[in-house]
C-alpha cells in the first residue's frame, strides 16, 4: 500500500486527536506537525514554519514531498493556506479561503443560509454604530450581537437587556475584537439546547459524523465567561425524532448552495445548532473540526482518516467510509487557573500516563510542552482534554472524572458538571 507523508497544522487537543487517528491509518507515512504540543512529538516531527503563512506551508510541503496537508484551526483556512497548497497540486484537508468565509464572516454565512432556505435566527447587519444602536433600541428586548469576523470565540454577546446589547455594540465598534467588529450582526435570540454536528464533505457528498455537545462557559452551571470549550460528550442523547435528519439536510443544503454559488467546500463543516421548539436552527458554521468536539467524535469513529481526507480533497467521499462504535464518550478539559483570563505557564504536569492507563481513557494534550529536562509542563489555558469511552453515558462520565483525579499540576481547574444535563434529560434542561 502506498503511504502518504502528512503535514498537520495546529497545536490543540483537536490536533492531537487528529494526529492519533491519522497515525492509525495504514496509509500514513511520515507525519510532520506545526507547531504541535508536548503530547504530539512522539508521533510527529516538528516542522519549522508559520502555519498561517500560505507561502511557507506550500513551500515546506513541496520540498518535503508531503502528499496531504491537514489544517486544524480556522486562521490558516481563512488566510488561504489551503489554496496555496492546492496550487502546488498537493492534497489538502480544509476549505479554500472563499469557502472558509462560512466561519470567517458571519454576514457571509447568513447570506448563504438565507439563499439556501435554511432555518437560522433572523438578523440584520450594520457597518455603523449609530444605526446598529438604533436597531437594538427598537428591538427593546433580548438579542445577540456578533462581531462579523474571527474573534477567537469572544465576539458574541448574548444580551438579555437593551443595555447589554448596546454595550456589546459599543465594544464591537470600539475595536475590542479588532477588524472582526467593523461589521456587526444583530440576531434574534434563540432558545433550546445546543447540539454540534460535524460533517466531512468533498463539495457534493456530505458524510455526517456523530453529534456532540460542548460546554462553553468557564464555570459549573453554565456560569462565568465563554471559553473555547470546557468539556464535551458524544453522541447527544437528547435528540428528538427527526432532529438529526433535519440537521444533516440543512448542512447538505448549505454545501449544495455554495456549489451553486461557484464555491466548492471541502473539508470539515461544523454546524452549531439550537434545538428550538420549531426544530433545529443554525447558530453558526465553522470551517473546521471543533475543539474539544473532535476529542469525543474521532475516538468513536471507525474509519481510515487518511483515506477520508484524501477523498474529501479529490471528490470521492462516500458514506460507507465511516462507521461508529456504539459506546459513549465524555471529555473533561483541564485548564490553567485563570483561564479564559490570564494564567501562568510552566507548571509541571504529573499523572498523564497513569490516567491514560485506565481502560477506555485517552488524554489529549493541548497547552503542554516538554521542557528542556524532558518534563511535561503547562503551556496554555486549556491544558489537557481527558476523554473516556464506555458502554453507558454514566460510566463514561465517571471514568473521565476518575482519570482527571489522577492528573495534577499547580492551578488545575475544571468543570465538575460535564454531561449532567444529558443525564437529566431534555425536559429538565
Ligand atoms: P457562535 O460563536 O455564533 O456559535 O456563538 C457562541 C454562543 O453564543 C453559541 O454557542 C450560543 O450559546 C450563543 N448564541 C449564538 N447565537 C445565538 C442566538 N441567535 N440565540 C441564542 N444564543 C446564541
Ligand atoms: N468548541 C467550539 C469550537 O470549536 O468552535
Amino acid at each position: 500500500m502506498e503511504t502518504v507523508d502528512i503535514l498537520l497544522l495546529g497545536s490543540g487537543g483537536r490536533e492531537h486527536a487528529l494526529l492519533l487517528k491519522l497515525a492509525e491509518s495504514p496509509r500514513a507515512g511520515r507525519i510532520w506537525v506545526a507547531p504541535g504540543n508536548g503530547g504530539m512529538c512522539h508521533l510527529a516531527q516538528p516542522a519549522e514554519l508559520d502555519p498561517c503563512s500560505p507561502a511557507q506551508v506550500a513551500a515546506f510541503a513541496k520540498e518535503h514531498g508531503v502528499g496531504l496537508v491537514v489544517i486544524g484551526p480556522e486562521a490558516p483556512l481563512v488566510g488561504g493556506v489551503a489554496d496555496a497548497v492546492r496550487a502546488e497540486g498537493i492534497a489538502v484537508f480544509g476549505p479554500s479561503a472563499s469557502a472558509a468565509r462560512m466561519e470567517g464572516s458571519k454576514e457571509f454565512a447568513k447570506q448563504v443560509m438565507v439563499r439556501a432556505g435554511v432555518p437560522t435566527a433572523a438578523y440584520r447587519s450594520f457597518t455603523d454604530e449609530r444605526s446598529c444602536s438604533d436597531y437594538v433600541k427598537a428591538l427593546a428586548g433580548p438579542c445577540v450581537v456578533k462581531a462579523d469576523g474571527l474573534a477567537g470565540g469572544k465576539g458574541v454577546i448574548v444580551a438579555q437587556t437593551t443595555e447589554q446589547a448596546l454595550e456589546g455594540v459599543r465594544e464591537c465598534f470600539l475595536g475590542s475584537f479588532g477588524d472582526a467588529g467593523s461589521t456587526v450582526v444583530v440576531e434574534e435570540m434563540l432558545e433550546g439546547p445546543e447540539c454540534s454536528l460535524l460533517a466531512l464533505t468533498d463539495g457534493s457528498t456530505l458524510v455526517p459524523l456523530a453529534t456532540s455537545q460542548d460546554h462553553k462557559r468557564a464555570l459549573d452551571g453554565d456560569k462565568g465567561p465563554n471559553t473555547g470549550g470546557m468539556g464535551v460528550y458524544s453522541p447527544v442523547p437528547i435528540l428528538l425524532d427527526g432532529e438529526h435528519e433535519r440537521m444533516v439536510q440543512i448542512m447538505q443544503r448549505v454545501v449544495d448552495q455554495l456549489r451553486a454559488d461557484g464555491i466548492s467546500y471541502s473539508g470539515c463543516l461544523y454546524g452549531g445548532f439550537m434545538l428550538t421548539k420549531e426544530g433545529p436552527k443554525v447558530l453558526e458554521f465553522n470551517a473546521r473540526f471543533g475543539d474539544p468536539e473532535t476529542q469525543v467524535v474521532l475516538p468513536r469513529m471507525k474509519a481510515d482518516l487518511v483515506e477520508c481526507f484524501l477523498a474529501c480533497d479529490n471528490g470521492t467521499l462516500s458514506e460507507d467510509m465511516v462507521s461508529w462504535d456504539d459506546d459513549w464518550a465524555v471529555s473533561v478539559v483541564l485548564t490553567s487557573a485563570g483561564y479564559p483570563g490570564s494564567y501562568e505557564r510552566g507548571k509541571v504536569i504529573r499523572g498523564v500516563e497513569d490516567a491514560g492507563s485506565l481502560d477506555g481513557v485517552t488524554v489529549y494534550h493541548a497547552g503542554t510542552r516538554l521542557s528542556k529536562d524532558g518534563s511535561l509542563v503547562t503551556d496554555g489555558g486549556r491544558v489537557l482534554a481527558v476523554t473516556a469511552q464506555a458502554e453507558t453515558f454514566e460510566d463514561a462520565r465517571n471514568l473521565a472524572y476518575q482519570a482527571c483525579d489522577r492528573i495534577s499540576f499547580e492551578g488545575k481547574t475544571y468543570r465538575h458538571d460535564i454531561g449532567i444535563k444529558a443525564i437529566r434529560g431534555r425536559d429538565r434542561l
